[in-house]
């Protein structure tokens, strides 16, 4: 780009900043070229790769700059969560899941949903309201709303999210949750359904941790996983793509043939795979910032350079871009107490070498 090119973008870059803050005042403020980004390194690959966010980051204004330079795909971190959206069993609260839908739109980004059902982040009322009788009804009418709501504007959603748990011990290796002890197995079809019916072009998700390493229990949970997509897909049950979270250790093997395997089979059912909350937990590595940074950034190619050989795989978003926000810090903190460097950029905004580690699993990936 030329130097008026450069020129031109920033001021369009720092007005539309501006215009979506309603801030007078943008001094001191580093743009990140639009041009070197994993969003364009990922697109040239026919991958969508983007972030997780929430409105209280995006107000660091630094921050969100390189949220836009760098992603073409928003995730709320939590406002589409039923305690974010549902203060009461008769109201719904849009307000953050729309300011971060306005933030995508505004920067040329996808929009993607998460979570319609899951077992966290349940509102208090919940437990206390639900029963046998009205459950199904509870669950219908929270989709056919949140989905009625962001038709025609999320490029995905994820449907169901963790419904499998070996250690809960069923032979089916489903999760325990509250909607299962209410509607049985059935609540996972009829949650598709019920997104599908309300906005049928919506690409539909099931969501799920755990898959990537290389031991027995991820090998038990792989199998469920794959059981349940089956049989969803037996019952032509509008699903259409498994999210692997992908919230891997950074010692962990994530490269096995067994996880391969997984990944064909989920290809051949006809299934998209997309990795939807990539980050690199560290607290089981060595303090040293240097020897830390590269096991990380080790993980981060390993593991996408293989579920990369896949074409089946079409979009990539990392829970978080920066150590300065990442749910690590809070959830999964260094026995040293040092502070956790799960992501691309640490706390100062500098890329870390796993910035380059994924820049460099994009470059090599095939086109799809
Ligand atoms: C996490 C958020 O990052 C935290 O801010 C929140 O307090 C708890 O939830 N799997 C998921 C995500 O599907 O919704 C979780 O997000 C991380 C694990």
């Amino acid at each position: 780009m030329n130097k008026t090119g450069v020129a031109h973008t920033r001021r369009t870059f720092l007005g539309s900043l501006a215009a979506f803050f309603g801030l007078e005042a943008i001094n001191n403020f580093s743009l990140i070229a639009a041009t070197a980004s994993l969003r364009s390194y990922a697109a040239e690959k026919g991958i969508l790769f983007g972030t997780a966010s929430s409105v209280v980051a995006l107000q660091d204004l630094a921050y969100a700059s390189l949220v836009i330079g760098q992603s073409a795909v928003t995730v709320p971190e939590n406002a589409l969560k039923w305690a974010a959206l549902r203060p009461s069993p008769d109201s719904f609260n849009f307000k953050d899941g729309d300011t971060l839908c306005n933030f995508a739109q505004a920067h040329a980004m996808a929009y993607r949903g998460h979570a319609l059902v899951w077992h966290g982040a349940m509102p208090r009322w919940f437990s206390s309201v639900a029963n046998k009788e009205n459950a199904e009804q509870i669950l219908i009418k929270h989709i056919s709303t949140v989905v009625a709501h962001y038709a025609d504007k999320m490029h995905s959603w994820d449907v169901v999210n963790e419904a499998v748990e070996i250690a809960d011990g069923r032979p089916d290796g489903l999760r325990n949750t509250s909607w299962l002890q209410l509607l049985g197995p059935a609540y996972i079809e009829t949650a598709f359904r019920q997104a599908h019916g309300i906005d049928p072009k919506a690409v539909l998700v099931y969501n799920e941790n755990f898959l990537e390493a290389d031991d027995e229990q991820s090998e038990r949970k792989r199998q469920a996983v794959l059981a349940l997509l089956t049989g969803l897909k037996r019952n032509q049950v509008p699903v259409h793509a498994l999210g692997i979270q992908s919230h891997l250790y950074g010692e962990d093997n994530t490269t096995s043939p067994r996880f391969g395997r997984f990944l064909d089979c989920i290809a051949d059912l006809g299934l998209s795979i997309f990795i939807t909350e990539l980050d690199v937990r560290d607290k089981h590595l060595p303090a040293a910032v240097g020897v830390r940074d590269q096991m990380i950034a080790d993980q981060y190619f390993n593991y996408l350079a293989f579920i990369l050989q896949r074409r089946a795989v079409k979009v990539v978003i990392t829970w978080g871009l920066t150590d300065r926000y990442t749910w690590i810090t809070d959830y999964h903190p260094r026995p040293d107490a040092a502070p956790v460097r799960p992501l691309l950029y640490d706390a100062n905004l500098q890329p870390k070498q796993a910035y380059d580690a994924v820049a460099r699993a994009f470059k090599e990936a095939a086109v799809r």
